[in-house]
């Protein structure tokens, strides 16, 4: 699967988010990642669906939303009518896994789960013939720049060879800490979506870092 490059918009100025958006469009960007945070699940609030609907006749990127919030079937429904087209919850943040993944697909949408740096990939189990897409956290979730957690690496080998051996086709996003260094072990690893935030938005020439990734899965 041809790598794709997902820039969270997290570490993006909220002064001028289209243009922020349009600036990742035009350097290569697949998708846009839209961070939820709701102070509950995770300390910080950051951006709601009022925010995702004025962006969505701004850009024509893949909006790819990452829930960091509690009990996230209760806001499935406007982030659905908000444009999103992939809605992903954490695992963790509700005891109806199921019933979220099948509302989100009933609202139109694809579907993902994200996880935790501790929680194992067994969550999975039971879903996936519902998954369109795993996110693995490769940071704690609540806030961009972090260092990468190396030890999620066995993770993400054993989630890709799962999505190998059931023969499924889905998406395996990795977030959190992703640069020039650490990129090389998460695509070997199996990765077919990079988020990446800081190093996109807040370092020198983090622009051309879209295109560079995109590159990297060539020469390894
Ligand atoms: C962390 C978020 C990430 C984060 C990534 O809670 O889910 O998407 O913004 O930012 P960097 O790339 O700076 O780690
Ligand atoms: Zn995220």
């Amino acid at each position: 699967m041809t790598l794709k490059v997902a820039p969270s918009l997290l570490s993006a100025d909220f002064s001028c988010l289209r243009e922020e958006v349009k600036r990742i469009e035009v350097n290569g960007a697949d998708w846009v990642h839209l961070d939820v945070m709701d102070g509950h699940f995770v300390p910080s609030i950051t951006i709601g669906p009022v925010v995702v609907e004025s962006l969505r006749p701004q850009t024509g990127l893949f909006m790819d939303a990452h829930l960091m919030v509690s009990e996230p079937e209760n806001h499935i429904e406007e982030f659905a009518r908000a444009g999103v087209n992939l809605i992903t919850v954490q695992g963790e943040a509700t005891a109806h896994l199921d019933r979220a993944l099948r509302k989100i697909k009933s609202l139109g949408a694809k579907a993902g789960v994200a996880l935790n740096p501790a929680t194992p990939a067994s969550v999975l189990e039971y879903v996936w013939p519902l998954l369109d897409l795993v996110l693995i956290m490769s940071v704690n979730p609540g806030a961009g720049g972090q260092s990468f957690i190396p030890g999620v690496i066995p993770k993400i080998e054993y989630v890709a060879g799962q999505i190998r051996s059931r023969n499924l086709t889905m998406e395996l996003e990795v977030d959190g800490g992703i640069n020039r260094e650490t990129a090389p072990a998460v695509i070997k690893a199996g990765a077919t979506v990079l988020v990446a935030g800081s190093a996109v938005f807040k370092a020198e020439n983090g622009m051309d870092l879209i295109g560079d990734l995109k590159n990297m899965q060539n020469m390894l």
